[in-house]
């Protein structure tokens, strides 16, 4: 059986789709996840991008430990490879991945070139990316979209000038799977490029981005372009989770295999989901959470007698299981720290001690602390981004003939500030407000969500605020099993998220802001 090489570009065309950014400690956190689940390469970002790209493209690469290639993405021009080049610096191993479109309509009205100054580009530019690696990717952006013949030309100029491999994007998910076929036969057919290992690159537009993948794996592709929960720019890209396990389950079919530890799979995609704040859709293949629940009770007999009845796979091989930790008071620490680890999730010592401080607070509003009140507490702790303000104490009185109102008192880098009291539409109207008036801030709410962590009486309320302030918007996230509580706390974190923001890209007003 053939082993077929998955590429993440979970941090690069992912990360790149709105709503899906992530700071450099976030990404260097999930690069490590994705090296833990094997990952063969792990595309870090775009070093020309901006300088917070080149800067994470670079904390990644020295944060690896060599079982996974690091690549980062280039145009083809010099600065572009420079920087990617350099940013690649610290890796053990690594990638330069130079990519240009192909398709005449790309050619005509993003590139302003005809095909013969194309192929001069590609001549030029993939040479001079040659001269810095030997591991060296080449993209034909929108090649599905491209006059075939026209195609083959470019990849057989890019491996002459010491491309190592090439990639067949379908940049606007517009192919079929047998357009797939049909683009993977001719190049394996031509002479010069039967040898040449040929990558995968689906987008999802249509929905197809798996079924397309997989057809040219089918046909003899070694490596797919892929990303955590199919994140990536429009609809997406390839889910990995979704081509690892069809090759692993349909292995009779593909007649190949990934070096992907399946029983990692849920763990990675749950931390992408904390980092990003963004849940899996329930019904999603694999990662979602009704991907194993059996509702019906004729499948429910049926998974009683024999879970192949219902299952084509079983929970275990993707790392689904529902562990109950239930904290001792003395001995809840070792437990916690397994867990930690067992996500993948190294974090500071201090950082560790708050956690497990908010870990032991729970235990004390909750009986049985399981897997997913522990993912909800992380949340915040994952991005290690400081929190200067805390919550003391609070009075909230809610009412439905009188007003709602609320005084907080804060704490600001450990000191208590004076107190904010205010009232409003609502107890949690009401609690804004006093933390506004208390921090001095002037924000507005942009989104307010709030869902139960887990079932039963006594379970944590989970919620997510956007806050807007000078038309930037900054998440942030709390769990109490006090929905109040919960919610002031998301609070305070979009606001630390906010100040520690704008400190990060130095600007004055976040330095002085609040009192
Ligand atoms: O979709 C695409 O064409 C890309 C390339 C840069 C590989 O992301
Ligand atoms: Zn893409």
């Amino acid at each position: 059986m053939r082993t077929v090489k998955i590429f993440d570009s979970t941090l690069r065309d992912g990360e790149q789709s709105p709503g899906f950014s992530m700071s450099a400690k976030e990404k260097i956190k999930m690069a490590r996840a994705l090296e833990l689940l094997g990952a063969d390469v792990i595309e870090a970002g775009f070093p020309a991008a901006s300088p917070g790209d080149f800067d994470s493209v670079a904390g990644i690469a020295s944060s690896l430990s060599g079982s996974s290639t690091v690549a980062a993405l280039a145009r083809l021009n010099t600065n572009d490879i420079d920087l990617a080049r350099d940013a690649l610096k610290g890796a053990k191993k690594s990638r330069i991945h130079v990519f240009i479109a192909t398709s005449d309509i790309h050619l005509e009205y993003k590139l302003h070139i005809n095909r013969e100054e194309l192929i001069e580009r590609v001549k030029t530019f993939v040479a001079y990316a040659a001269g810095f690696t030997d591991d060296l990717e080449f993209s034909a952006e929108d090649a599905t979209r491209s006059d075939l013949e026209f195609l083959i030309e470019v990849y057989r100029t890019a491996v002459k000038a010491g491309a190592t491999i090439i990639n067949v994007p379908d940049t606007v998910g517009y192919a079929s799977p047998e357009d797939m076929a049909r683009i993977i036969k001719r190049i394996r057919s031509d002479e010069m490029l039967k040898e040449i290992p040929i990558s995968v690159h689906c987008h999802n537009d249509l929905g197809m981005a798996v079924a397309n993948s997989l057809e040219a794996v089918r046909l003899g592709a070694d490596q797919v372009e892929c990303t955590v929960n199919g994140i990536g720019e429009r609809a997406g890209n390839a889910a990995l989770e979704e081509v690892v396990m069809n090759l692993k389950v349909r292995g009779d079919y593909y007649d190949a295999d990934t070096n992907i530890n399946t029983k990692r799979i849920i763990t990675t995609s749950k931390l992408l989901s904390m980092i990003t704040g963004v849940r899996v859709q329930p019904n999603k293949a694999i990662t979602g959470a009704n991907a194993f629940a059996h509702e019906a009770g004729i499948h429910q007999h049926g998974v009683m007698e024999n879970r192949a009845t219902y299952e084509v796979m079983t929970p275990e091989s993707v790392g689904l299981t529902e562990n109950v930790i239930v904290l001792g008071k003395h001995s809840g620490r070792h437990a916690f720290e397994e867990k930690l680890q067992e996500m993948g999730l190294s974090l500071p010592k201090e950082r560790l001690d708050t956690i497990f401080a908010d870990f032991k607070l729970l235990a004390d509003k909750k009986k049985v602390i399981t897997d997913k009140d522990i993912e909800a507490l992380l949340k915040n702790s994952i991005s290690e981004i400081p929190r200067i303000y805390r919550l003391d104490r609070y009075i909230i009185s809610s009412s439905n003939m009188l007003s709602n109102t609320c005084c907080i008192r804060l704490k600001k880098n450990g000191e208590p500030i004076p107190e904010g009291t205010a009232m409003g539409g609502g107890p949690i109207d009401a609690a804004f407000n006093a933390i506004n008036l208390a921090t001095g801030l002037d924000l507005t709410l942009a989104e307010y969500k709030i869902e139960a962590v887990t079932g039963g009486a006594d379970a944590q309320g989970a919620v997510s605020v956007r806050i807007r302030k000078d038309d930037k918007a900054y998440k942030g996230y709390g769990v109490d099993p006090n929905i109040f509580e919960a919610s002031i706390k998301a609070y305070l974190s979009a606001i630390n998220n906010m100040l520690y923001q704008l400190e990060q890209s130095g600007s004055a007003q976040g330095r002085s802001g609040g009192q």
